[in-house]
């Protein structure tokens, strides 16, 4: 329960017996934008962009390609500018998300499009815009990039995703490279060398390389290390058959983040270091240039610069079996800001933000206000047995997949985010209100459907 440098955004302290973020006082934040809060800490967002870009280009030299920041793990109009300006790009996954990077005016060739279904509307529009790269996921959409890039008198380049068969070491709904899943062409069944020969024939596509990506906070390098061999694999079987080399390899992203105590982080030169020294051995072997090596990290840069805030509204004691007793401690959100613990039964900390106590911790629960037994934010925490209602819990490593697979259950309102730096805080996605959810209502006549 005490404060852990290691979980929290770079510019965290506890400063006079309150957690200060970004040189804001989580209190002031809580009174003046409310609660549930999502708090950037702008400093530690751009640091880590950086890292990785760094980490990319200093250890692949001139076959560096592009840090493509993976936005479905958080992205908004300001974030997306973030990454436009730290020069890196952004790996979009539906139209949605693209909507986000062109209002942001992020330049469109450092745009790449995913997605293991886009419709015809969202591969049109990425193909007007003139993102970089299409990531091609089906031998139907084989078909309808190469007919929408003809209609558009366009040759558009591509990657094809490619599923290396590996079993990445993560929980199963977040792994997303072995044989029995929806993402990608697998090698081992040979629907990735068929549809590599039906790209290479496609006029108005460019193949330009091969996409993997094995799955998310995932810690082992074995997993990497075997994904990436299988591609290079490919790419050497490739240049065998078509006498010309792939330019790009694009490995995805996946690099885990601490949670709670103990988690390990990743360092992102060091990752990037034995990353290249694989990539140059592999390509040495079947005699390879080194393409160019492009990654996707959504958590590693988003994750650990946020931290919830919450409110404590209810608690209340329950026996357990054996005469032990379980708090329950309720807080203003849950389930509807962050479903990752009922979804992956992920694990968080949470410190007590707005004052210190020297009562001794209790065996505690903490829970969401939705109607579901399985809302719960840290199934077994010890929190100091005086907390109660006003107090103020903090939740660090919430920026990926936290706001961004954030609903409205039980008509929830999703909470703001603000980003906080040198003491000064502002709104960059500011909290839902009623009106929103009622805007949605809509009361008309029924019409006649034939
Ligand atoms: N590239 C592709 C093609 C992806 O599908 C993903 C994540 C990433 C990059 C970024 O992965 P990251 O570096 O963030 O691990 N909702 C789950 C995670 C789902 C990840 C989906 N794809 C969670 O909350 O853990």
């Amino acid at each position: 329960m005490n404060f852990l440098p290691e979980v929290f955004s770079k510019n965290a302290a506890m400063i006079s017996g309150e957690l200060v973020i970004g040189g804001c006082k989580t209190t002031s934040l809580a009174r003046e934008f409310g609660t549930p809060l999502f708090v950037i800490d702008e400093g530690d967002f751009k640091f880590r962009i950086k890292s990785w870009k760094d980490a990319l280009a200093n250890n692949f030299g001139p076959s560096a390609g592009q840090v493509y920041y993976a936005s479905k793990s958080f992205v908004s109009v300001e974030v997306a500018k973030w990454i436009a300006e730290a020069g890196i790009g952004i790996d979009v996954c539906t139209g949605g998300e693209l909507a986000v990077a062109l209002a942001a005016n992020f330049p469109a060739d450092r745009i790449e499009v995913h997605g293991n279904n886009k419709s015809e509307a969202e591969i049109a529009k990425a193909i007007s815009v003139g993102v970089a790269k299409i990531v091609i996921d089906s031998m139907q959409e084989i078909e309808r990039v190469n007919r929408l890039a003809a209609a558009a008198g366009k040759v558009v380049k591509v990657l094809l995703r490619i599923t290396p068969g590996v079993e990445a070491h993560t929980h199963e709904a977040i792994s997303t490279a072995h044989e029995d899943v929806k993402f990608g062409f697998s090698i081992a069944s040979g629907a990735a060398w068929k549809a590599i020969a039906e790209a290479e024939g496609a006029s108005n596509i460019s193949l330009e390389g091969l996409h993997c990506h094995i799955g998310s906070q995932i810690f082992e390098n074995e997993g990497f290390i075997l994904a990436t061999t299988r591609l290079i694999e490919l790419a050497a079987k490739f240049h065998g058959q078509f006498n010309r080399e792939l330019a790009e390899l694009d490995l995805g992203g996946g690099y885990g983040i601490a949670y709670v105590a103990g988690d390990k982080t990743f360092d992102p030169d060091k990752v990037m270091s034995a990353l290249a020294e694989l990539v140059r051995s592999e390509c040495e072997k079947h005699k390879l240039q080194v393409p160019k090596i492009s990654i996707e990290p959504g958590r590693a840069i988003a994750g650990p610069t946020t931290t919830t805030l919450y409110e404590v509204g209810t608690t209340k004691d329950v026996e357990l079996d054996g005469g032990i007793s379980r708090r329950y401690i309720a807080v203003d959100g849950g389930m509807s800001d962050n479903i990752r613990p009922a979804l992956y039964e992920a694990e968080y900390c949470a410190i007590l933000a707005n004052r210190t106590s020297s009562i001794a911790p209790i065996n505690s629960r903490i829970v969401g206000k939705h109607c579901e037994t399985g809302d719960i934010v840290i199934r077994e925490i010890g929190l100091p047995a005086d907390i109660g209602p006003g107090d103020l819990l903090a939740i660090p490593a919430t920026g990926a997949y936290g706001r961004s697979m954030a609903s409205n259950y039980n008509h929830m309102l999703k909470p703001a985010v603000i980003a906080v730096a040198d003491g000064s805080a502002r709104v960059i996605l500011r909290r839902e209100s009623e009106a929103d959810l009622l805007a949605l209502d809509v009361q008309e006549a029924p019409r006649t459907i034939k």
